[in-house]
């Protein structure tokens, strides 16, 4: 699709002010601390925790705690699932003692064994307990509250538009909308003509909507935001290891610059600095067994992928992964 005028507008959250409206979801299992101070380099203005429990963080879980751990970085959202106002309000808490910017609360989880608890997006069906969950956040913290929802939670109940209306009463400051119901899950296309509903909705309340699904070009954020009506665009899986996406979004919604995808040896340098973060940050046991799937994504595509990945997941050590990934960018030259 042509260049269609795209923003210049940054993304507003409550006082947060965003350089750019192209976001990195939140991703469990991806969005740790090495990817995100991958995504910050890439210039990503705000990144996002994975989902963090908010029962966890108060009941001191060390392996939860260590999730919120947000030394060493800038802004970062630390996203909370729960359905407990009151342990979600100081959740919050500990998350903005730790340097949380903004908190954003899940309420679009489809996996059974959050929505069995009623978290997560089981919450879509009660809107009105959104409503105290955010109003609870919101006054225990100083810092936006937001939400992240599914479409709905099955195609006979596409409510988001009611729940936005709710959360934004509440003094949610930013709702995310991804364009699939929790019955979905992440099956077919993402539909983005909710998106567009609940841009409508929110129009006058200064709330920003951020877009969400199937997001994978910069021509595909353009053509989101231009349909919908939506301040932001979210990306989640087409950033797994790609955080180039996002420059490559911001300049062609800028202005229509064009930037190339990666090079394979860009592709390769930056997986090694992942690396190096990884071992730094998580220790090296705990970043080797992360780094083997991690390291696959980087290299998806490219020829010999295959026996790199299965190369990969054979090693234990970081030193052992580096010369794999040094071999194999000799092999690629
Ligand atoms: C591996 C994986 C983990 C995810 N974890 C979370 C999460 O912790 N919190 C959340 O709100 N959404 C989570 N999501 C959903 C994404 O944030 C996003 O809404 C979804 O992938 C649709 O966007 P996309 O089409 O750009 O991937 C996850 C998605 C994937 C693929």
């Amino acid at each position: 699709m042509p260049f269609s005028g795209g923003s210049n507008l940054p993304l507003t959250i409550g006082n947060v002010e965003l350089s750019t409206p192209v976001l990195p979801a939140p991703m469990a299992g991806v969005s740790d601390k090495p990817f995100r101070l991958i995504l910050a380099e890439f210039g990503c203005p705000l990144v996002y925790t994975e989902m963090v429990s908010a029962k966890g963080l108060v009941y001191g879980s060390r392996a939860t705690l260590k999730m919120i751990d947000l030394a060493g970085e800038g802004n970062v959202a630390v996203q909370l699932f729960g359905r407990e106002p009151e342990i979600l309000a100081r959740a919050a808490k500990t998350a903005v003692e730790r340097g949380a910017v903004l908190i954003d609360l899940n309420l679009g989880c489809p996996m059974p064994k959050v929505v069995k608890n009623g978290e997560g997006a089981a919450l879509m069906q009660e809107p009105s307990l959104v409503g105290e969950l955010v109003a609870a956040v919101a006054a225990a913290v100083a810092v936006p509250v937001t939400v992240k929802m599914r479409s709905g939670w099955d195609g006979a109940s596409r409510n988001a538009v009611q729940v936005a209306l709710v959360a934004a009463r509440a003094r949610a400051k930013a709702v995310t909308v991804h364009g699939r119901t929790a019955v979905q899950r992440y099956a077919g296309r993402a539909e983005w003509d909710t998106i567009r509903q609940v841009a409508v909705a929110l129009s006058s309340q200064g709330v920003s909507v951020i877009g969400n699904g199937d997001v994978a070009s910069p021509e595909d954020a353009s053509r989101m935001l231009a349909e919908t009506g939506c301040q932001g665009v979210m990306v989640g899986r087409a950033a797994m290891s790609n955080p180039w996406i996002f420059p490559r979004i911001s300049a062609y919604l800028r202005d229509g610059t064009w930037l190339d995808p990666p090079s394979p040896s860009e592709r390769l340098a930056v997986a090694r600095r992942h690396l190096d973060q990884a071992v730094h940050w998580e220790g090296e046991e705990r970043a080797v067994r992360q780094m083997r799937k991690v390291i696959g994504w980087y290299v998806k595509g490219l020829p010999g992928a295959a026996a790199l990945r299965q190369e990969v997941s054979q090693i234990r050590e970081a030193e052992a992964m580096r010369q794999a990934l040094h071999r194999y960018a000799t092999r690629l030259h």
